[in-house]
């Protein structure tokens, strides 16, 4: 089997990228290293880049802006994973507000061009999305790993688009 990690490189996706070579699987990274320029250099993951390279033969990175459409199509059309786990992100509410266009872009614009190279190349495929409980809204207590979505929720966001497309 294969898998695609967005963000492969921090905190949440090394950790998929770790689970799931030891399952035995093919897994595929993108990062770009972007948490250094939200960051700093207290923020660089090329450490963390490495350490995966030198632990799983079985993992491969590819520098990727997930932002950049006409980067990520080609890549979907290549590499046609069966499963993707998309945790690239700009993970603070403090940035998001002194860094609006950056937050969007990488947060939205960088989602939407994963999904629609999902849908493009590989529909079939099953597109995990970590994101954010504050999303939610009113479902505070938790959404169901297994709630089918009726399209009727108040949850506008490109992460209820990537559930319903898993669904
Ligand atoms: N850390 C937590 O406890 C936690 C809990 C729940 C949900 N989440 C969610 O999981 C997601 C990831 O969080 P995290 O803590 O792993 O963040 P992180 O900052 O550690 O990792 C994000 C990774 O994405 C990469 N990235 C950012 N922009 C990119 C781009 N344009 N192209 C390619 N790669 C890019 C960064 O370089 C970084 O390695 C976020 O959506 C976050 O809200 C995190």
């Amino acid at each position: 089997m294969k898998l695609l990690v967005t963000g492969s490189s921090g905190l949440i996706g090394s950790e998929v990228v770790f689970y799931f070579c030891n399952l035995g699987w093919e897994v595929h990274g993108v990062d770009n290293n972007m948490r250094a320029d939200f960051f700093g250099p207290q923020g660089d993951t090329r450490w963390n880049q490495e350490r995966l390279k030198a632990q799983f033969s079985s993992f491969q990175h590819h520098e990727l802006d997930i932002r950049d459409h006409k980067a990520v199509l080609p890549c979907l059309e290549q590499l046609r994973p069966d499963m993707l786990v998309h945790a690239a992100a700009q993970p603070s509410h403090v940035l998001a507000a002194s860094r609006p266009y950056d937050h969007f872009d990488t947060n939205a614009v960088g989602t939407l061009n994963l999904l629609e190279a999902t849908r493009l190349n590989v529909p079939k495929a099953v597109f995990v999305c970590m994101s954010t409980n504050s999303r939610s809204g009113r479902w505070a207590g938790g959404i169901s790993e297994f709630w089918r979505l009726s399209g009727r929720e108040s949850t506008p966001s490109a992460g209820s688009y990537s559930a319903r497309l898993a669904a």
